[in-house]
């Protein structure tokens, strides 16, 4: 009996003492991020070339590399024996084989308004901006574009880049003028790629059956046998536009975030909505849905990105599973502003507001060169308010040496001091909304993951609102949490 008490007991006590948090994000579910999960991609033609690819082209006959002079506004050169911004394409795809190009400045590649010359002029993609990119079937890095006018590019000279090679793609040859080899510095891999790559005929479906199989019901059942009692939901913008969001993304991701709710409340688990993907890009990641990873939010954007928090605050508000809405994650310094950031989050608690007095509105601090205490003050005016911040190992050449002990000692000594300046008695609580078991070190042990992955939940259980691991699924394994519980690395 009295065991039976103590049970009775200690269930109450966990529910009542749902904060902090043991979340986990549920990553790569409602917002597409190719390299959780790189299969999914597979059905596209052209997969290497979708929307945001950055390439570099190089002349075979001449050796060098197209160049749009400063950046775009004006013409193009073939003689940069090396490559950097200038010599640096972002592709739009248009279907599987016709493409524009964007240049640093963001006109786009063309040929000019009279002539056969290659230009990056304009600022709006049209007919002679369009080129129909040929492989060799052979090597497909060796590509030719078709202009609108039929004919193809040439480099005859380091200082002529024009259109007006004709003939069919017969001749592969080095010394073709109208040879290019394309080489690929960067892909993206978020919501537009796949959407736009498998095109609107077959990108819904692809993206049902994702939404309907990634995550079920099973897994919150998972997480709540496993001691987590949050989930933090990264949605895109496009997820209030349902079902008809603007192309190419596709409806019905709002079906899925409903199903949540349902069984967040079946499994005694919290939902942490987090608007991850913004209109505009915040941050200019495949995350944020970003077309070609221009940074582009901001102050003309956040009226309709109010609208999002104001669509999902009224449908959501009265779930009792309802933790929270976070306002946008990881915008960056320093092309967002603090000042649009404070003007938007003050708009978006409001609106968060109008629905619910209890739901919490989380802030996420800004990454790159920003002051980690830089919402503070703003944020001791309002209710109810949580500050999110980000720790990985990772993504910075500090780490890229750290061994083991040295990558815990930063977390029990650096980590526990940036968490403690965010940590406050009167102001808003702290949330270490994204961290993980992986880092740069090469041949750990299972060990010394464990010894990682605790000292982390050992610091970051400081903080007041939690922590959220990244991620509940990844083919990376140690990104994972379900396979780091599954083999006894993380025991939450
Ligand atoms: C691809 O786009 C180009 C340019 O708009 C168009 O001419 C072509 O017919 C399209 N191809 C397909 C298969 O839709």
């Amino acid at each position: 009996m009295a065991s039976y008490l103590y049970l009775l007991f200690a269930v109450y006590f966990t529910v009542s003492q749902a904060q902090p948090f043991k979340a986990v994000n549920l990553g790569n579910w409602l917002v597409t991020e190719g390299w959780m999960n790189p299969s999914i991609f597979d059905g596209i033609t052209n997969k290497d070339l979708l929307d945001g690819t950055h390439v570099q082209l190089k002349s075979t006959k001449l050796q060098k590399y197209l160049c749009a002079e400063n950046g775009g506004g004006t013409s193009f050169v073939a003689n940069r024996p090396s490559p950097s911004d200038w010599e640096t394409f972002r592709l739009w795809r248009i279907n599987d084989t016709y493409f524009n190009l964007r240049v640093l400045n963001k006109q786009f590649v063309g040929l000019e308004t009279q002539g056969n010359k290659l230009v990056a002029v304009s600022n709006t993609a049209g007919d002679p901006e369009t080129f129909h990119i040929m492989r060799n079937t052979d090597d497909p890095t060796r590509v030719r574009f078709q202009a609108s006018n039929g004919q193809f590019l040439q480099a005859q000279s380091e200082t002529s880049v024009t259109a007006d090679c004709g003939g069919s793609a017969a001749s592969w040859e080095d010394s073709d003028p109208s040879v290019f080899i394309i080489n690929i510095v960067r892909t993206l891999q978020g919501e537009y790629q796949i959407t736009n790559g498998y095109g609107p005929d077959k990108a819904p479906k692809v993206l049902q059956d994702h939404w309907n199989t990634y995550i079920t019901s099973e897994d919150f059942n998972f997480l709540s046998s496993n001691n987590i009692n949050a989930v933090r939901i990264p949605v895109g913008w496009w997820i209030a536009q349902d079902p008809t969001p603007p192309k190419p993304f596709v409806g019905g991701s709002l079906q899925a975030l409903d199903n949540a709710f349902t069984w967040a409340e079946q499994y005694g688990i919290k939902v942490i909505v987090d608007l991850h993907a913004a209109q505009g890009s915040q941050n200019g990641n495949e995350h944020s849905g970003a077309r070609d990873g221009f940074q582009e939010w901001g102050d003309s954007y956040i009226q309709d990105t109010v609208a999002v928090i104001d669509f999902l605050a009224a449908r959501y508000a009265n779930k009792p599973s309802l933790a929270a809405i976070e306002l946008m994650n990881e915008p960056t310094a320093p092309g967002i502003s603090i000042d649009t950031l404070i003007k938007y989050y003050q708009a978006g608690y409001e609106a968060v507001r109008k629905y619910s007095q209890s739901a919490y509105v989380i802030l996420s601090n800004r990454l790159g060169p920003a002051d980690p205490k830089e919402l503070l003050s703003f944020a001791s005016n309002l209710n109810g308010v949580v500050i999110d911040v980000h720790y990985y190992n990772l993504f910075s050449d500090m780490f890229t040496n750290m061994n083991a002990q040295q990558n815990i000692d930063f977390i029990h000594n650096q980590r526990s001091s940036d968490l403690s300046t965010v940590t406050t008695t009167n102001g808003p609580l702290s949330f270490v909304g994204e961290w993980t078991a992986e880092w740069n070190v090469k041949e750990e042990s299972t060990e010394d993951y464990q010894k990682f992955a605790k000292a982390q939940q050992e610091v970051y259980g400081r903080a007041s609102f939690g922590w959220a691991y990244w991620a509940y699924k990844c083919e990376l394994p140690h990104w994972s949490l379900k396979w780091n519980i599954e083999n006894n690395i993380i025991h939450p």
